[in-house]
C-alpha cells in the first residue's frame, strides 16, 4: 500500500480544501457508495480490499471522500494498469478524475513505470475524453460477442507511455 498523503500542488483556489491520499479501510463505506452509484457491477467489499497494496487513491473534499483510483503496478515489467477510477456524481465536471489521474501518474513516473494501460467501454465516451486528455491512445480494440446480434460489447485498451523520472534520468 502507498503510505502517506499525497499533497496536490495546483490546485486554484476553489480546490484548495482538496487533497489526494492512500485510501485505507475505514474509507471503503463511502468508496462503495459512489462505486456503486458509478458502475452496473460494481466491485464487492473484498476487491477493494486486496487493491490496498495497489495504488489506491482517494480525493477528498473537506475530508468528504468524493473520487476513487486504483491502479496496479508491475515492477518487473514497469507497467500499471488503471483498474477503477469513479468521481460521486455530485462532484463530476469539476476535474476530480484529472486530478486524481494526474497524482497517480506522478507517482508512477517516480517509481520509473513506463507504460500504463486500461481499459475502457466504448460507450463511455466521457472517460476516452478523459484518457485521451492525459495523452493516452488507443492501443488495441476487444469486442466481447453476444448471443443477441448487435448487443455485443467493444472495449477499448488504451495505452500511455511515461517519462523516465527526473532522478532516473540523471544517474
Ligand atoms: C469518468 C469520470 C471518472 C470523470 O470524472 P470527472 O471528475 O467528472 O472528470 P473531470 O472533471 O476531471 O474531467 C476531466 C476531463 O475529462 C473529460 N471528460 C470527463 N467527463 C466527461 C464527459 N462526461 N463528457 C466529455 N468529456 C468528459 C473532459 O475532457 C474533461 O476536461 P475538461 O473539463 O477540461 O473538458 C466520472 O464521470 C465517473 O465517475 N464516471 C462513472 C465511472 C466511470 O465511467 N469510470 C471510468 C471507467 S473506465
Amino acid at each position: 500500500m502507498v503510505e502517506g498523503i499525497v499533497k496536490i500542488t495546483n490546485l486554484n483556489m476553489l480546490e484548495q480544501s482538496m487533497n489526494v491520499r492512500s485510501a485505507t479501510e475505514d474509507d471503503f463505506d463511502k468508496v462503495m457508495e459512489i462505486d456503486r452509484l458509478s458502475f452496473s457491477a460494481p466491485w464487492i467489499y473484498n476487491f477493494f480490499k486486496s487493491a490496498l497494496k495497489d495504488i489506491f487513491l482517494v480525493l477528498e473534499k473537506e475530508r468528504e471522500i468524493i473520487g476513487y483510483i486504483i491502479t496496479c503496478v508491475c515492477h518487473d515489467l514497469e507497467k500499471a494498469v488503471i483498474l477503477r477510477i469513479a468521481v460521486h456524481p455530485d462532484h463530476r465536471g469539476k476535474g476530480a478524475a484529472g486530478t486524481l489521474i494526474r497524482t497517480c501518474l506522478d507517482m508512477l513516473v517516480q517509481k520509473n513505470i513506463g507504460v500504463v494501460e486500461l481499459d475502457v467501454e466504448l460507450v463511455s465516451r466521457g472517460a476516452i475524453r478523459l484518457y485521451e486528455k492525459f495523452g493516452f491512445k488507443l492501443a488495441n480494440v476487444l469486442v466481447f460477442p453476444s448471443d443477441f446480434p448487435g448487443d455485443e460489447t467493444t472495449f477499448y485498451i488504451m495505452r500511455l507511455e511515461l517519462p523516465k523520472s527526473e532522478e532516473q534520468a540523471v544517474s
